[in-house]
Parts: C-alpha cells; sequence; structure tokens
C-alpha cells in the first residue's frame, strides 16, 4: 500500500507513475475477479488507497484528477477535516444503538439542518435511512399512505435505484432492471422534458411537455388516484438532463392543484452540488417531499426524506424506520459535511465551477461537430456525444473518450439512457489548476480520436 494518508492535505497534483492499471492494480483486480461478485462492474481498474480535496490515489503510487466524486458523493472532498473529527468524536463515544431503540441527539440535530436547508419555511419533519432508494421508497410510502392513494407517476430517463420499488421507477432497463422483474406496480411513466430531444425543439419543451404530461395523468392515471409524481429537478444517471425554465413550477403548481404530493429526487442534485443548496431553488420551486443522500455525509451512508409536517406525520408511529437508518457515526459526518458546506460556501463553489468548465467545454463542441449537446449547473455538467448532425447517439465514442481520459489519470463517468453522456462532478472543493488540467486531458482526448 503506498501513500495511505488521505484527505485535503494530499498534494493536488496528477501524477502517474505506471500505466493505468499499474501492477499494484492489477494484481487486486485478480483477487477482485475471484471473489467479488460480477455484476458489480466499476469504471476505473485502479484500486484507491487514499483521496482528498480534488485527487484520488491509487495503490501504484498514481494520483489522479476526479471529476466522478463517487458518483456526487465527496462534495467536500475525501476525508474532509470536519468530517473526520467529528467521526473519531462520535466512534470513540458509540457506534450504534438503532435510533428506534435508543434514540441521540446527532440524529435529531441531522433533522433540523434538513428541515432548515430544504426549500420552504413551512413546518417540516425528517426521516434517516441509508440509501438514496431507500429514502425514494420511504419517501412514496409517506405519500401513499398521506395521500390514500396508489399511483405513483415518473419519467423518461429516470433513476430512482435499484431496490424492487425503485428499480420499477428507474427508467432503462440494461443494466438496472435487465431479467429482474417481476416490479411493483401502479407506476406510470410520462414524458420528460428534454431540451435537446424534444421534438419541437428547445423553446417549446417546458409548454408541450406540460401539456403532454398532465393530459396522460389525467387520461390514462386519474389526478384522485394518483399519490405522488416523483422527479429529479436535474436528471442523474438518465443522462444530466435539465428540464427548461418554467417547467418544474409548472409541473408543482399541477401536483398542487389536485392534491399530488409533488417529490423531488435530490439525491444526486441535492446539497450544493448544481450551485444551490438544492436544484429546486434555481426557480423557487418548494417540493412537498425532498428525497437526499449522496453528498449528504461526506461519503458515510445516509439518506433523507424531508417533507411538510403533516405529511410525514400522518404515518403511525413504528411505521418508518431500520435497524442502520441514521447510524450516529453517519450523522456525525452529516454534520460535518454540512458544516463544511455552510463555512465554505460551496454552492458558490459549484458554481465557479461551472463557469469555468462551461464555456470551456462549449468551445470544444464548436470544434467538435460530436458533442451535440452541453447542459449542466453549477458542477453537475455534462456533453452528450451523437454522430454529427444527427441526433442519433453515439455511446462507442463516449467510452472511448472516457477510457483516453482515465489511461492519463482523469477520473470522467458517463451515463445516459443511450450511454452516450460524459458527465462530470468534481469535488466542489476543487482548485482551479487541477479543474483546467482535467479540462486540457478531455480536449486531448477529443483531439486525439
Ligand atoms: C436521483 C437518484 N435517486 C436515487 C438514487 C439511488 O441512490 P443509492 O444508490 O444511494 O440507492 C440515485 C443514485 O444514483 C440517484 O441519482
Amino acid at each position: 500500500m503506498t501513500n495511505s494518508t488521505g484527505g485535503p492535505a494530499l498534494p493536488q497534483q496528477r501524477h502517474l507513475v505506471t500505466q493505468i492499471p499499474g501492477p499494484a492494480s492489477q494484481a487486486l483486480l485478480e483477487r477482485r475477479g475471484r471473489s467479488v461478485a460480477r455484476g458489480l462492474s466499476h469504471v476505473l481498474p485502479v484500486f484507491v488507497t487514499a483521496a482528498g480535496g480534488g485527487v484520488v490515489v491509487d495503490a501504484d503510487g498514481n494520483s489522479l484528477i476526479d471529476f466522478g466524486s463517487g458518483i456526487a458523493v465527496t462534495s467536500v472532498g475525501n476525508s474532509a477535516d470536519l468530517v473526520v473529527n467529528r467521526v473519531i468524536e462520535q466512534v470513540s463515544s458509540f457506534t450504534h444503538t438503532c435510533f428506534m431503540v435508543a434514540p441521540y441527539e446527532g440524529y435529531v440535530e441531522v433533522c433540523e439542518e434538513l428541515n432548515r436547508l430544504t426549500p420552504g419555511d413551512h413546518d417540516k419533519r425528517s426521516a434517516l435511512f441509508n440509501s438514496g432508494a431507500e429514502a425514494v421508497e420511504n419517501a412514496v410510502k409517506i405519500a401513499r399512505h398521506a395521500t390514500g392513494r396508489n399511483a405513483v407517476v415518473v419519467f423518461d430517463h429516470a433513476y430512482h435505484g435499484r431496490t424492487n420499488l425503485t428499480m420499477a421507477m428507474t427508467a432503462k432497463n440494461m443494466p438496472y432492471k435487465h431479467r429482474f422483474g417481476p416490479f411493483a406496480g401502479d407506476i406510470y411513466r410520462v414524458p420528460m422534458a428534454y431540451p435537446f430531444r424534444w421534438p419541437g425543439g428547445p423553446a417549446a419543451c417546458a409548454a408541450d411537455a406540460l401539456d403532454v404530461i398532465t393530459g396522460l395523468i389525467h387520461t390514462q392515471v386519474g389526478e384522485e388516484n394518483t399519490a405522488a409524481v416523483v422527479i429529479e429537478p436535474i436528471q442523474g444517471e438518465g443522462g444530466f438532463i435539465v428540464p427548461p425554465d418554467g417547467f418544474l413550477p409548472g409541473l408543482a403548481e399541477f401536483c398542487r392543484q389536485h392534491g399530488i404530493v409533488f417529490i423531488a429526487d435530490e439525491v444526486q442534485s441535492g446539497f450544493c452540488r448544481s450551485g444551490d443548496w438544492f436544484a429546486v431553488d434555481h426557480e423557487g420551486v418548494v417540493p412537498d417531499l425532498v428525497t437526499t443522500a449522496k453528498g449528504i455525509a461526506g461519503g458515510f451512508p445516509l439518506a433523507g426524506v424531508t417533507g411538510r409536517a403533516e405529511l410525514m406525520d400522518a404515518v403511525h408511529p413504528g411505521g418508518l424506520g431500520g435497524t442502520f437508518g441514521g447510524n450516529p457515526v453517519a450523522c456525525a459526518a452529516a454534520l460535518g459535511a454540512i458544516e463544511t458546506m455552510a463555512k465554505e460556501d460551496l454552492p458558490a463553489a459549484a458554481r465557479r465551477i461551472g463557469d469555468i468548465m462551461l464555456p470551456r467545454l462549449r468551445k470544444l463542441a464548436a470544434a467538435n461537430p460530436a458533442i451535440g449537446d452541453v447542459r449542466g449547473r453549477g458542477a453537475m455538467i455534462a456533453i452528450e456525444l451523437v454522430r454529427p448532425g444527427t441526433l442519433e447517439p453515439d455511446p462507442a465514442l463516449t467510452s472511448q473518450v472516457a477510457r483516453a481520459c482515465h489511461e492519463q489519470g482523469l477520473v470522467v463517468l458517463t451515463c445516459g439512457t443511450y450511454g452516450n453522456v460524459l458527465r462530470f462532478l468534481p469535488p466542489l472543493v476543487m482548485g482551479e489548476a487541477l479543474l483546467t488540467e482535467g479540462l486540457s486531458i478531455l480536449e486531448d482526448a477529443f483531439a486525439a480520436r
């Protein structure tokens, strides 16, 4: 093992000492092949020994630039000081009691923070869970219980997780759903307001999409049967799809008029990632329920459902919970992460990242017709690759560019229903030098193809 001390003090530089993967990672890959189930894939063929700020260090001593944040999780950077300090303090006091057996203050503090930070100044309550999927499942349970209705409306390109209910809510078959059915019922899918691919063009997208969606809910589901509309304010795995202005407020208003619970799944877009604390803040939309996970706790497994007190408290005592949900160490980590976000003004840091990345990516797109669209907000940014002059997705080129970046020590992720989107999710604490070096590696990858 090399350089196993991580955190913000790690040298913030890319430094390759072997090919990617190097021999130590290759040996671990072989062990992995013999011991870990094939169903778990990985993006990068390197094993990590340390990470911090904007870099990830592997078992061969290579230092890579991180444009992935462990899929939008380590927004405050790996092993951030305030997270580590709080975790050490908590882990040496107690590690678990189960909040449902004997409660502790950290859980309550995280709920207070969630109630304070999520949009709207109405009376709120929160409940904590282990993963984004579990948060989404519980938000649906709460909405169904509170409304006495069953139907749940979701969107094309949606991703909500891998449990049975959330697989049903997720759009993409391969790899998430293929041969894993039968799926939970009473889930209805409607088109997403996807400006780049909207048949009538981006300018018509918001109004058209609202017409189509509300029409489908009326004719095929029935407003009075609909418990909830669940939407990612910026879609994540489905392709970093940013709906046009006006769409989310229109959808929220439709829900309000019909007593439908409007659930914003902010698991990926929340906690400063989009340049606001939550992506719905961009247009002042106030959801009835918000689901959170990923960036909330600096890498520890924690998730939340936060929402209107009358909805959250509709559920009978004992109706929500789980053995590990709101684990005290994860809560301590969340309090450290939230404190970091506030102290370092990470919403502003995300906007700064967007201000640096978007112009360079637009310039890259102008020179490369295979980049059909550049989109995103804050530090949640993507490019969509197509056959030049068409909307035909180019997943092969997407993988080729991603691989070229990995070989040069830049961690990038792909996504999208058609596998043709490169997404960029740097830790929000990443410095400008690493950011611009990462962009240069991406530019070189396009130039070399
Ligand atoms: C919007 C959204 N919801 C839910 C999930 C599921 O979260 P988890 O993987 O923690 O279960 C994800 C994960 O990528 C997500 O992006």
